[in-house]
């Protein structure tokens, strides 16, 4: 498995955020995290790439919302912020050197962290930053490609689909309680994070092993329970910019 991440950039205290946090982000403990999350990755096998940083994009380590990639296709998205846009560039050109690239172009705009793939199905994420001709262009570019796109409707206040729920592979998931409906998942098996600890949904599993926020116990309990070894990691900075563990990685298989 490969993942390419972005280091944290100088301005990433001026990330986007809903609610900014009375304590200001270190940008400094922001990398120390960001480390220890690449080491944690490499550590499972996992070949980690970082494309420059760029420290005149607050928001740029949050790889995950620029592209989706999936059988063999990346597609490099345009983020519902305009702020974020211009993150694509060098992303398209580290996955154009391994992987067939699609473009999307205005008026869409999709954030990559509204997109989780679940066997054959890709779910999206209707939100503030998904629109309806960004969700269009992912069908255009993946059903052909026999992936069926699934749209959900975001409770309110959501950023992204992912921020309530996260891939565990095969066909099982992560998803806080009281979020989004169970069934809007048809089949797929739902292990249910408490709703006071909905943070702790975006996880990472890689394999067997299954990276989650650290401080959130009884999400580690249910993912012990359901079989995984869970590594706790610490997303402090990450959380005051809105980001989580799922933001900080494109995974893909080994070019
Ligand atoms: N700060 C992450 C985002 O708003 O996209």
């Amino acid at each position: 498995m490969f993942a390419l991440t972005r280091g944290v950039p100088a301005s990433f205290a001026d990330a986007l955020c809903a609610a900014p946090s009375v304590v200001p982000i270190s940008v400094a403990l922001a990398r120390q995290q960001h480390a220890a999350y690449r080491a944690a990755l490499a550590e499972l096998g996992v070949v980690v790439t970082e494309v420059a940083v760029a420290d005149e994009l607050p928001d740029s380590c949050f790889v995950e919302d620029t592209a989706v990639v999936a059988a063999g296709v990346a597609l490099v998205t345009r983020p519902g912020a305009v702020s974020r846009q211009p993150e694509t560039a060098a992303i398209f050109d580290a996955l154009a050197g391994q992987l067939e690239v699609a473009r999307m172009e205005a008026p869409a705009t999709l954030d990559g962290g509204d997109c989780m793939r679940v066997g054959s199905t890709i779910y999206v994420g209707r939100s503030a930053r998904t629109n309806a001709a960004g969700i269009a262009r992912l069908a255009e570019v993946f059903e052909p490609r026999g992936l069926r796109v699934v749209p959900i409707a975001m409770p309110e206040g959501v950023l992204h689909l992912k921020c309530v729920c996260a891939p565990l592979g095969d066909d099982r998931i992560t998803l806080a309680a009281g979020t989004i409906p169970r069934d809007a998942f048809g089949d797929v098996h739902v292990v249910t994070i408490p709703a006071d600890e909905c943070y702790g949904a975006n996880a990472v599993a890689i394999g067997a092993t299954v990276l989650v926020a650290d401080g959130f116990p009884r999400t580690h309990d249910v993912l012990t329970a359901a079989g995984f070894c869970v590594v706790p990691l610490a997303t402090t900075e990450f959380r005051k910019a809105d980001g989580a563990l799922t933001c900080l990685s494109i995974v893909l298989p080994r070019p």
